[in-house]
């Protein structure tokens, strides 16, 4: 099957009606040349592609003014006193198809308490994938435990999963695969070895939102799956997290265990505190800011997805810029970035700084995503560490750091390229000006060389 005709009935099945509305217009643009491409780069002193601005984020519900004034004015701040944070996890479980919903602090505090109710202990190893925001691997260090990491497919950003297995030690208790930008990773092949070795699965779905995999959301597909609310995100409240699982008993450990370890459900009533928790419970008045943004949340994700599948079918055709690939036909992105490879060899060697310069001077921003976190700093002061010493022999440490190449991921952090999720909420217009832009860019690539 060749990639747009996956792409359209991708869309047509995944998009609802409402906005499909906008963009029943298909055309999926093949690649050529005309005047316009040819003129002088706008880092070159030429007129920018993009002269118009890009979607805000986020955008005020004020919906939500009403209940936040009652509640601010009622002093019942806090969870213990109000039904608000109790009514957003009734609604966002069922948004995400499972039983339950912890709301929680954010999404590093949701995959330390996650990671702590399945098990993971001081000297235990959890394999966790490479590309990603730095919450996904610190996080296993503060549970004292070892991250190990999986190198990265580089043509689906995401935790390969035929490399997970040599990664396994008698050690290793759970696996964090992480819907990196939304995009989904094969959860049924990451399941499969889990099941074989015993592991417990705990997805990083921080930006992952509405994404699916095989008509399920992501975060439901493993023991739990996390979630971010911080202000960056397709879901906002300035800060905020959740855990959803349909385990009622790890549920119920979740709870206790965010909640300074009191008693709830299945975590009986042995005395006032029964198991050793901590504070990491959500506001009310972040429940209220949440339950607000969604009433757009789907609606975005379609625009999201018809921008997106768009700028795949447009920009595959220029040499040199290959789109993120998703791991099997029957997934959605949350496309919380737009992500696509910059290959520089295409672009006669123009390095990807200089791409990306020339791409803002058009007036569309981008960054080039994550760096090679697996030889983060502060991994070499964790396992300098004393406690780490303690905990681990001196033949594993030494085993961890010669294993630690990644040569996948490294190749991705050298070729990534990736939109934020506000400019995904453009027009049509606005989206053609990006491929315009990148079109302009490749013809005039020998301009760029410095
Ligand atoms: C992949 C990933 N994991 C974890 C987190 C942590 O979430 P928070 O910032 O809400 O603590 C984030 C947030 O940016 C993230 O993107």
């Amino acid at each position: 099957m060749t990639k747009s005709k996956l792409t359209r009935r991708q869309a047509i099945t995944a998009v609802s009606a409402g906005a499909l509305g906008s963009f029943v217009n298909w055309s999926f643009p093949s690649f050529n040349i005309n005047n316009s491409d040819q003129q002088k780069l706008a880092i070159n002193g030429g007129e920018k592609v993009h002269r118009g601005s890009w979607p805000e984020w986020p955008v005020w519900d004020q919906s939500a003014e009403k209940n936040i004034t009652g509640m601010l004015r009622s002093g019942r701040w806090w969870r213990a006193d109000g039904e608000h944070i109790a009514d957003f996890e009734k609604r966002y479980a069922e948004l995400m198809g499972v039983k339950r919903c912890l709301a929680t602090a954010s999404g590093t505090t949701s995959l330390i308490i996650a990671q702590k109710a399945l098990g993971v202990d001081a000297g235990d190893e959890v394999l966790v994938s490479p590309f990603t925001f730095i919450a996904s691997y610190n996080v296993i260090f503060m549970n004292k435990a070892l991250p190990v990491f999986v190198d990265t497919d580089p043509e689906t950003f995401l935790m390969d999963p035929s490399k997970i297995e040599s990664r396994i030690t008698e050690r290793t208790t759970a696996i964090i695969p992480v819907h990196i930008y939304g995009l989904p990773v094969d959860m049924d092949r990451v399941n499969e070895v889990a099941a074989k070795h015993n592991l417990k699965v705990i997805e990083d779905a921080c930006q992952g939102w509405l994404g699916e995999y095989k008509g399920k959301k992501l975060g439901s597909l493993g023991y739990a799956g996390c979630f971010s609310f911080q202000n960056s995100k397709n879901l906002p409240a300035g800060e905020g997290g959740a855990i959803i699982s349909n385990n009622e008993e790890l549920m119920d450990k979740c709870t206790s265990l965010h909640n300074c370890g009191r008693p709830f459900g299945s975590v009986a009533r042995t005395s006032a505190y029964p198991i050793a928790g901590i504070n990491f419970r959500m506001q009310q008045i972040q429940a209220l800011i949440l339950m607000s943004q969604m009433n757009r949340i789907r609606k975005d994700a379609d625009i999201r997805l018809a921008n997106a599948l768009y700028l795949d079918a447009s920009l595959k055709d220029i040499p040199g810029i290959i789109p993120a690939k998703l791991v099997v036909e029957n997934c959605r992105s949350a496309y919380h970035l737009y992500a696509f490879r910059y290959i520089s060899r295409e672009f006669n060697d123009v390095p990807k700084s200089r791409f990306m310069n020339a791409l803002q001077a058009e007036g569309i921003p981008c960054s080039g995503g994550y760096g090679p976190q697996n030889r983060d700093g502060l991994i070499d002061e964790q396992l300098n560490s004393k406690g780490y010493k303690r905990l681990f022999s001196e033949a594993r440490l030494k085993q961890w750091r010669e294993e630690n190449v990644l040569p996948g991921n490294d190749k991705l952090c050298d070729e990534a390229v990736v939109f934020t999720q506000n400019i995904l909420l453009g027009s049509r217009s606005d989206m053609e000006d990006i491929v315009r832009a990148v079109r302009k860019i490749y013809q005039n690539r020998d301009s760029l060389k410095t």
